[in-house]
């Protein structure tokens, strides 16, 4: 596995397996399954409802806690100070887990000024190895940075795919030193993706799948990106 070294740096897989859209019942076996297949990135959400079953298949494969990167993300209903700290502790407990190496604000609304500074205080109080946002466009990006100068955003997760390069995006986060991450590489599925004559053509000459490409574009871009399938 190939990692990314974060801007403090911790060192994160490049390649992940995100359970959004998955249900609790089908949420340990899939996350099972791509531990089976070597992911070691797993990457929730309080909103996804489906915390609880991820830390159950950490727990249950046999695979030491070191190994894995667990992500999750604070809604927005559990933004300001108190709430956000109140939430990621729940998190945790939820998941069986005593940290978790990166917790992210899952969207730039309401209070995520307060819920930011929890997480610095999470942060270094040593429950969570590192911080970071989602769904910040370039200026709230920048706001967050200039605003909160005690920690810099680790990452910045946000929807990148051969629909959605997110090049501008991409330059303003490499300025401020914040990773990005690719959510919904594949587009979710969406505009007949898989079948997209360039993704073809590429994927012929070097034997490889639609999917397969995609990954490369953003591995090859340094962008860590994560994948989601409940087919093993
Ligand atoms: N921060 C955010 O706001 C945010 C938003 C969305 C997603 N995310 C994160 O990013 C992860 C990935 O995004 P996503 O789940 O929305 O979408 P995605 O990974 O772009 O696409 C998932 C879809 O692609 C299908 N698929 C996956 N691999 C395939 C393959 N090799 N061949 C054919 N079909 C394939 C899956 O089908 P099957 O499952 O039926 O196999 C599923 O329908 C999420 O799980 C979540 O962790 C974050």
């Amino acid at each position: 596995m190939q990692y990314m070294t974060l801007n403090n740096g911790v060192k994160m897989p490049i390649v992940g397996f995100g359970v959004f859209q998955i249900s609790p019942e089908e949420t340990k076996q899939a996350v099972l399954d791509a531990i089976d297949a070597g992911y070691r990135l797993i990457d929730t959400a309080q909103v996804y409802k489906n915390e609880k079953e991820v830390g159950q298949a950490i727990a249950e494969s046999g695979i030491s806690r070191e190994e894995f990167f667990i992500t999750t993300k604070v809604w927005v209903g559990n933004y300001g100070y108190e709430n956000c700290r109140a939430s990621v502790l729940k998190s945790m407990e939820q998941m069986g887990l005593d940290y978790i190496d990166l917790v992210l604000l899952h969207q730039p609304f309401s209070d995520y000024y307060g819920a930011y500074n929890a997480l610095e205080d999470l942060y270094e109080e040593g429950l969570v190895r590192a911080i970071g946002v989602s769904n910040f466009q370039p200026d709230r990006l920048t706001d967050i940075c200039l605003f909160n100068r005690r920690i810099i955003p680790a990452i910045n997760q946000v929807e990148t795919n051969p629909f959605n390069a997110q090049y501008e995006a991409h330059a303003n986060m490499e300025k401020n030193g914040v990773q990005i991450e690719a959510w919904a590489p594949f587009a979710e599925g969406k505009n007949n993706i898989f079948n997209n004559p360039t993704l073809v053509e590429i994927g012929e000459k070097h034997g490889k799948t639609s999917a397969q490409v995609i990954v490369r574009w953003l591995i090859d871009r340094s962008i860590i990106v994560l994948c989601k399938s409940v087919h093993k």
